[in-house]
């Protein structure tokens, strides 16, 4: 038999669909959650040689596997930066000259793929980041923000973001929700346009 076409974009593909449509080559982006580099190099793949990426892990083996992928896929490259730090402390790492600058900014929150499932996005630092990733973005930049209430810790964090982004005053941008509902637990995204 058949199988139904996928109409409804997978979470993570309409994010990027919608990243696509801001990112231009010689951009600069985030990667707030490096992990293993999957999102950086689809980030790097828009921008191109003349853009930048910056990432954020907290986790050596992170921060390896996305080196890693990157060395692989672009060999002797430099118009990357990969940071082990939190996310909370890009403004601080990135300097004053970079607010304003960036295109979009990706958050895929929760655990490491294959990692340990117990280091986790949290709330707090989660919240601080934003804030900075708002201050980073240009007028008209991206910032898209995949929650997951599902795993241990996850939905106290997705509800945490969420009142955040519901909160945030409209002339800072305009944000939407996007989740597929008649699923446990289900993962969304919100993604927000800077004013
Ligand atoms: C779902 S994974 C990210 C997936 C990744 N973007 C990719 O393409 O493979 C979440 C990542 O967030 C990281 N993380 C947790 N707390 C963090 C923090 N405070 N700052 C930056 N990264 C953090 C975890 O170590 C984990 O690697």
């Amino acid at each position: 038999m058949k199988e139904a076409e996928q109409v409804l974009p997978r979470i993570l593909d309409f994010t990027k669909s919608l990243m696509t449509k801001v990112l231009k080559e010689g951009d600069v982006a985030i990667d707030a959650t490096l992990g293993n580099g999957y999102d950086a190099l689809f980030l790097r793949q828009q921008v191109g040689t003349t853009g930048f990426i910056w990432g954020f892990d907290i986790q050596e083996t992170a921060l390896k596997a996305a080196i890693g992928r990157f060395e692989r896929q672009f060999p002797n490259a430099s118009n990357h930066s990969f940071v082990l730090k939190s996310h909370a402390k890009m403004r601080e790492i990135m300097g004053e000259e970079a607010v304003g600058s960036v295109s979009g900014v990706m958050f895929n929150l929760g655990y490491l793929p294959g990692g340990d499932k117990t280091v986790i996005t949290q709330s707090g630092t989660t919240i601080s980041a934003l804030e900075q990733a708002i201050e980073l973005l240009r007028v008209g930049g991206l910032l898209t923000v995949v929650a997951y209430p599902g795993h241990m810790g996850g939905a106290k964090e997705a509800a945490e973001v969420l009142r955040f982004f519901t909160n945030l005053p409209a002339q800072t941008g305009e944000v939407i929700q996007y989740q597929f509902l008649n699923k446990q637990n289900p993962p969304f995204l919100l993604a927000m346009t800077k004013k």
